[in-house]
């Protein structure tokens, strides 16, 4: 069986079909690419994933196991976190503490979880603005951070919702090295994005 499988999964909102009969597989280490337009069901795909809401049909698996309708905080534990399309940070916090947010999920020792949030900070390359209250990020950095309290929950699979999405092209090669750069840890990555170069929707290309 796959490390992350996905078998014909659909959302139904009212008479709109979001998602429909979605599969795919991937294996440890890989990095897969879904792209479509505004509206195509990406982030549902994701909330459905990520346990926002069960499928309404199809079985997720991870691991071996089926997780289709756990909770998210269940998902979360067994290694899976995602990002959202738009980051809403702790405004008030500074980038530090809300990384520490996420390593909170599973060390609940003050020191412990600062000094790997400190870990996440140079590996995102944002040590030099710890301090910065998150309501003053530009939304480029906010994506940074977004991804940072994520990887602080040490996920084994991370889903991307559009981290390129408002993006410059220098700040996107930024996040696409830094993607490659998660990858190379070890860490699966599943991302979704409608900011990608021409192509037939829908699409899926592994790098
Ligand atoms: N919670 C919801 N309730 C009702 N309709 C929704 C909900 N979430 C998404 N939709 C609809 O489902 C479709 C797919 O949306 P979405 O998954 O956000 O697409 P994408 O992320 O690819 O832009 C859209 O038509 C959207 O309006
Ligand atoms: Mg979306």
């Amino acid at each position: 069986m796959a490390f992350f499988e996905v078998k014909g999964i659909s959302k139904n909102f009212g008479g709109l079909k979001a998602v429909n009969n979605l599969s795919f597989s991937m294996e440890k280490g890989e990095i897969l690419g879904m792209i479509g337009p505004n509206g195509a069901g990406k982030t549902t795909a994701f909330n459905m994933i990520a346990g926002y809401f069960p499928p309404d049909e199809g079985e997720i698996f991870f691991n071996g196991e089926n997780i289709t309708g756990m909770r998210p905080w269940d998902i979360c534990h067994r290694g899976i976190v995602r990002t959202f399309q738009l980051s809403k940070p702790f405004g008030d916090l500074s980038v530090l503490e809300n990384i520490m947010v996420g390593a909170f999920h599973h060390q609940h020792n003050r020191v412990l979880t600062k000094a790997k949030a400190e870990e996440v900070l140079e590996f995102i390359d944002m040590v030099d603005k710890r301090y910065v209250e998150a309501h003053n990020l530009t939304v480029s950095d906010r994506k940074n951070l977004e991804l940072g309290r994520a990887l602080a929950t040490d996920p084994q699979l991370l889903l991307l919702d559009e981290v390129v999405a408002g993006a410059n092209p220098t700040e996107a090669q930024a996040m696409m090295h830094l993607i490659r750069k998660i990858r190379d840890k070890g860490i699966t990555i599943l991302i979704v994005e409608h900011n990608a170069p021409p192509t037939k929707p829908p699409a899926m290309k592994k790098c």
